[in-house]
């Protein structure tokens, strides 16, 4: 046993002088050297222990309740002596008691005391707990476990932190740590799905579905692939890293949903803006021969009387004048002509595009319904919002004539004062825009219409002029029962 002095001690709590004078010759058979101290109490135990470091602690089970008292009154002072419980023959639920708070063992009193203090001896200094100095080296290293534990936990608080997806696994794919977010993806916490093969999470059939993180003999390699998980777009990295001699990965998901379709926004508007250049060009090119062939088809079809020339010139005519049209919405797509900006107010533009088209409006049957509300004036090129609404107009009223329906187009205006935007809708209960061209229908030159009927720039021209007003167009349809456009415009000035 341990001390300065090099002999070991022991204290014995007992109000039964047979206990002490049994448990003192059982120390001197089988560890002679030990310094024995005695409390009648524990009370008296407690102040011995003050006063002296002792190697072992005896006390009488008889002295009941105080006894687990006792135990407990060690812990709060951090007193790590192992303590051994003397009990009656039969009271080994006691016994069980006294080990379940704290005690390291028990003797069952009037029994072979020399054979079972020597098998606790025995025990105690293989644990090295009764050799010089261990209750130092106990204390640092359980000093040691709690900083270990303390900087797991803040690494575990940095990576539950981190709001993309990160998780380690092994060379089966099981996951072996996590943070909050990955966890949360499946509705979970991270212990909840320790040891989980991560596949069967994502519902993938095999761990090389993603071919993310190909395993062989080399180990993992470093690999970052885009993946589309149920409408978000990902982006999947894996690195090796090696932990206990084993091979692992940590695997990092980032949600780049929304910088994917940013990068798509982009392309597309150079594609148009390249388109937009290419076309002004092309279409100044045409405009000016096709004014002579316009003005010099007039003339002719003036003079000439032949039935059948005028028929031969008449084709000319409107095919010319079918081009001219082209052109002109070539050259509102790539914007050539200034836009002149006054103060508007949207509802008046809105009638007077509606009067102009009331003609052909009546012809049709179609019923107008207005919906508007007071909105403020906003600076724009009256003539460019007509175009637009013109051409909404034109739109429904095509994709209407494509039905047995009685048509009606509603034109709402409001202005949603959390965004301060006028919000203007045009809605239709024509025959409705199939989900796989409506991403298509902005693009420039894309129509479903019949060659004399549309050139597919309406929408495109609609876009653009928005887009230049720091506004959006969107379209809402449902297929077979109508279509929504929504522009939304800021309140500027
Ligand atoms: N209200 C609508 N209902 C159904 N389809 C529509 C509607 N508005 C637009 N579309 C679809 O979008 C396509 C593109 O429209 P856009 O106005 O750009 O060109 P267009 O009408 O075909 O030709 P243009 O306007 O140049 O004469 C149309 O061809 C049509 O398929
Ligand atoms: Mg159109």
């Amino acid at each position: 046993m341990r001390e300065q002095s090099g002999i070991p001690k022991a204290l014995l709590i007992s109000k039964d002088p047979a206990d002490i004078s049994l448990l003192e010759e059982a120390f001197k058979a089988c560890s002679p050297a030990t310094g024995i101290i005695r409390a009648g109490d524990v009370k008296q135990g407690i102040e011995s222990l003050l006063g002296d470091k002792v190697d072992i602690i005896f006390i009488d089970y008889a002295l009941s309740t105080v006894n687990i008292d006792f135990l407990i009154e060690l812990q709060k002072r951090n007193i790590i002596t192992p303590v051994v419980v003397l009990i009656e023959k039969g009271s080994e639920i006691q016994a069980a008691e006294a080990i379940k708070k704290g005690a390291y063992d028990y003797i069952i009193k009037n029994s072979a005391y020399t054979d079972s203090l020597t098998g606790i001896l025995e025990r105690i200094q293989g644990m090295s707990l009764l050799n010089t100095g261990m209750e130092e080296e106990q204390q640092q290293q359980s000093l040691l476990f709690k900083q270990i534990y303390r900087s797991q936990k803040w690494w575990q608080h940095i990576i539950d932190a981190i709001t993309d997806y990160i998780f380690v696994i092994d060379q089966n794919y099981r996951i072996l740590r996590t943070n909050k977010a990955f966890a949360g993806l499946f509705g979970k916490e991270p212990a909840d799905i320790i040891m989980r093969p991560y596949f069967e999470l994502f519902n993938l059939t095999s761990p090389h579905e993603w071919c993310v993180a190909p395993h062989d003999e080399s180990g993992f390699s470093t690999r970052s692939v885009e993946r589309k998980i149920n409408e978000t777009v990902y982006l999947i990295s894996c690195f090796p890293i090696s932990y206990d001699r084993h091979q692992a990965a940590v695997y990092i998901m980032k949600d780049i949903t929304e910088t994917r379709r940013l990068k798509d926004q982009v392309y597309h508007l150079d594609k148009l803006s390249s388109l937009g250049i290419l076309t002004s060009g092309v279409a100044h090119e045409i405009n000016n021969p096709l004014t002579g062939i316009i003005g010099y088809t007039e003339m002719l079809l003036m003079k000439n009387k032949d039935e059948t020339a005028r028929k031969y010139l008449s084709n000319i005519y409107e095919s010319s004048l079918r081009c001219k049209r082209i052109v002109e919405n070539m050259l509102a797509f790539s914007r050539q002509k200034p836009a002149y900006k006054n103060p508007e107010n949207i509802n008046e533009i809105i009638d007077r595009t509606i009067e102009l088209h009331e003609y052909w409006l009546k012809s049709t049957n179609i019923e107008i319904v207005r919906n508007y509300e007071k909105v403020p004036y906003i600076p724009m090129d009256q003539q460019q919002m007509q175009q637009i609404i013109l051409n909404l107009l034109i739109n429904a009223e095509q994709a209407i004539s494509e039905t047995d329906r009685c048509g009606r187009i509603e034109f709402a205006t409001s202005l949603d004062k959390s965004s301060n935007r006028i919000v203007i809708t045009v809605s239709d209960n024509g025959k409705g825009i199939s989900r796989d061209i409506l991403p298509k229908i902005f693009d420039p030159f894309f129509t479903t219409k019949p060659v004399n009927k549309g050139t597919g720039l309406g929408l495109s021209i609609a876009h653009g002029i928005v887009a230049e007003l720091g506004g959006t167009i969107e379209a809402d349809s449902e297929p077979g029962r109508g279509t929504t456009f929504v522009i939304r415009l800021p309140v500027t000035g």
